[in-house]
């Protein structure tokens, strides 16, 4: 377990290179946006869906955006039921041998100002066949703090695109989570920026410990 966690974690730092690549940002920013004084968060979810009979009369996995970074996920190899919502429309993530499902949460949506958005999700019930899958979420570290990248924000400036995106601890944003998973994301956002003002000084301290850690490290 120790070497998978190992293995996936040193994925989800390359697959955020080549975000930052993509972007135009420099190589490690996502890396260091994550990572708050004490280091990323990281865990594995393993979860079982048995089939029913009557799959109308119960609602799977409802609708819903993850909270975190990137979530690695190993899906059932026979059995499907997960689905996304691209252009307002469902569509089936068929199962598939040896691969890995990476999704985006909603961290990579605010520190991108948007560029990726969270990819809104749901398991469906089927009514034959368990459907076994194994999550691994690459998070921020609790006290990391979000906000979109100002490089990302310049350039949305230059087209006229407004920033949209809050400012906010990560640990925060998770208060607010499990309150709100289960509707759009949107609100979540909305939130957290009319929380802005209230947590400016708790902002101001995190920045300076950060500052100076930053200064120690060199
Ligand atoms: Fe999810």
């Amino acid at each position: 377990m120790t070497e998978f966690a190992a293995e996936i974690e040193k994925l989800a730092e390359h697959l955020l290179d080549l975000f930052c690549e993509n972007l135009g940002l420099e190589k490690g920013y996502l890396k260091k946006a994550f990572y708050g004084s004490r280091g990323p968060t990281f865990g594995t979810k393993v979860s079982n869906y048995p089939p029913c009979p009557q799959p109308e009369l119960i609602k799977g996995l409802r609708a819903h955006t993850d909270a975190g970074g990137i979530i690695l996920l190993f899906q059932d190899d026979k059995v499907g039921g997960l689905q996304l919502l691209k252009d307002g429309k469902w569509i089936d993530v068929p199962p598939m041998c040896h691969s890995i499902v990476i999704n985006l949460g909603d961290q990579l949506e605010v520190i991108t100002n948007g560029k990726y958005k969270s990819v809104e999700h749901r398991v469906n019930v089927q009514t034959v066949g368990t459907r076994m899958s194994i999550a691994s979420f690459y998070n921020p570290g609790s006290n990391a703090l979000i906000y979109p990248a100002p490089e990302l924000v310049e350039k949305m400036k230059e087209e006229n695109a407004p920033i949209q995106y809050p400012r906010f601890v990560f640990e925060d944003y998770m208060k607010l989570y499990p309150e709100l998973k289960f509707v759009a994301k949107e609100p979540r956002f909305e939130a957290m920026k009319a929380m802005e003002p209230h947590f400016q000084s708790q902002l101001l301290d995190f920045e300076r410990e950060l500052r100076i850690k930053s200064t120690i490290s060199k």
